[in-house]
């Protein structure tokens, strides 16, 4: 019940208030995140959740499939405030194995407007056929797209302009490719990252973290 969510908040704040009397003050004058989460809008991922983080410890930006769209003008607005202003030290692009976006952009069907959202998996499944072409079971080859698209998504993130222009200026910031797994709720480093104009370290090639995983 919708009355249940308000409820539960009250009692949350109370507790809070309980435990720390100034942790609403504190928080309402500064937030100071050290990360910025950019992750799939699935309901089964949630960034302070899985992470432990409490309020004020990372920033938020959530879309279906975690990809990042460079005239993206939300995506950019958030990047752009993270680096600039709350000057975040990490940036953590976070997929998940079994993504629905990432199956719907390769199921074959017209979904509509999400099929142009999801073009990207596709063109990175195109560019990395050969490899996937190798994976013989169906939902792992899946799996495999859902990783080889947050590598993806670290590079393209990297080639921005506002990431760009902060490295040149010699801020302290670095990339990184995660993927989390439903059926374990374990988080895993794809080592696919980057924290200057090099660019990635490597794209997730040979390694594959999360083989079996669903
Ligand atoms: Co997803």
């Amino acid at each position: 019940m919708l009355s249940d969510l308000l409820d539960h908040n009250i009692q949350w704040a109370t507790e809070k208030r309980r435990q720390d009397p100034d942790y609403f003050s504190r928080l309402s004058a500064l937030q100071r995140p050290d990360y910025l989460w950019i992750g799939c809008s699935d309901s089964r991922v949630p960034a302070n959740v899985i992470t432990g983080l409490e309020p004020g410890e990372v920033f938020v930006h959530r879309n279906v499939a975690n990809l990042v769209h460079r005239g993206d003008i939300n995506l950019l607005s958030v990047l752009e405030y993270a680096v600039e202003s709350l000057e975040i030290k990490h940036i953590i692009v976070c997929g998940h194995y079994g993504c629905g976006g990432v199956r719907a952009a390769m199921d074959g069907h017209r979904h509509g407007l999400i099929d142009h959202w999801l073009q990207p998996i596709r063109d990175t499944a195109d560019r990395r056929a050969g490899e996937l072409e190798k994976v013989g079971d169906p939902e792992t080859r899946l799996n495999r797209l859902c990783e080889m698209s947050i590598a993806a998504q670290v590079e393209s993130l990297s080639r921005t302009p506002i990431i760009r222009s902060a490295w040149s200026r010699g801020k302290d910031l670095a990339i990184h490719g995660w993927v989390y797994g439903l059926s374990d709720g374990l988080l895993r480093d794809l080592e696919c990252g980057c924290d200057g104009l090099a660019g990635p370290r490597a794209e997730v090639e040979g390694k594959w973290v999360g083989q079996g995983h669903a």
